[in-house]
């Protein structure tokens, strides 16, 4: 484990900048010298910078506990919270980026809430019931393992690592990516939704889907929260070839190959 702060050190960061607001001028890095503090995370960093250098600076941070998801930005090349990255962990020069994978609204700051809505709307990520639903009908309680096992994949906080951190989702804007996955598995375990196995195998399976994935887990080393990335997918490719055993000239022509199993 690092020290929350290594004495005397003057970190140099090297940020990204780009102001939608001037197009005319190009995407440039710049550089700002900073006197490191006792358990000096990047929100901090950042907004002494913004208030002694750099006043048109632009990141975002809304709960600076690693919970609204905001603050993700590219460090050194790896994507991570700002908020719950301090200093001391970091070399004396920082290079900051924004997130890739999502639209650029200026500087470090990126539109992740765009691409969760359209991946949400993709996945159509709501419980699908098929009767009416009735306010007089009594609660129907839950298994407890059941309950823990969707509150873990609501665990996810729409940060936006996994996906600066997945080549796929960088390449294929179709590809739900690996919080689009992890979010199917949530409503495909939950028995209020009532989606058939056909339904899920036309969202699940194909290279938009789970078979889209290469599996190099990139996305697992990155997410801040710890989710378990490689169940999810090791269970979806398990549920679409079960129901591609059903459709099996789908299922070939889709993946290509039937032994992808497990991830
Ligand atoms: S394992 Fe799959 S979803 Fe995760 S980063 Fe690799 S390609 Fe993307
Ligand atoms: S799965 Fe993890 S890295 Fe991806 S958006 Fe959710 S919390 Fe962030
Ligand atoms: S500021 Fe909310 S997760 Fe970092």
């Amino acid at each position: 484990m690092s020290e929350a702060t290594q004495p005397g050190r003057t970190l140099r960061f090297e940020i990204f900048r780009w102001d939608a607001s001037r197009p005319e001028v190009e995407p440039r890095m710049e550089s700002f010298e900073l006197e490191e503090t006792p358990y000096m995370t990047l929100f901090l960093a950042l907004n002494r910078i913004r208030e002694s250098q750099a006043p048109s600076l632009q990141f975002d941070f809304a709960c600076r506990s690693a919970v609204c998801g905001s603050c993700g930005m590219m460090v050194n090349g790896r994507p991570v919270l700002g908020c719950q990255t301090l200093t001391a962990n970091l070399p004396e020069v920082i290079r900051l980026h924004p997130l890739p994978g999502f639209e650029l609204i200026g500087d470090l700051s990126v539109d992740t809430g765009r691409w969760f809505r359209g991946m949400a709307e993709q996945v159509e990520a709501w419980v699908h019931e098929r009767e009416p639903f009735d306010p007089e009908a009594p609660e129907q309680p839950m298994d407890d393992d059941l309950a823990r096992a969707l509150y873990e994949g609501e665990r996810c906080i729409e940060c936006g690592c996994c996906v600066a951190g997945c080549g796929v989702a960088n390449t294929n804007p179709h590809f739900v990516g690996p919080a689009g996955l992890n979010r199917i598995k949530r409503f495909m375990m939950d028995p209020r939704d009532e989606r058939s196995e056909d339904d899920w195998f036309d969202v699940v399976a194909g290279e938009d889907g789970v078979f889209g994935c290469v599996g190099l887990m990139a996305c697992q080393d990155v997410c801040p929260k710890d989710l378990p990335l490689l169940e999810v997918y090791a269970y979806l490719r398990r549920r679409a070839l079960l129901q591609g055993a059903r459709r099996p000239g789908e299922l070939l022509q889709i993946t290509g190959t039937t032994s992808r199993d497990g991830g």
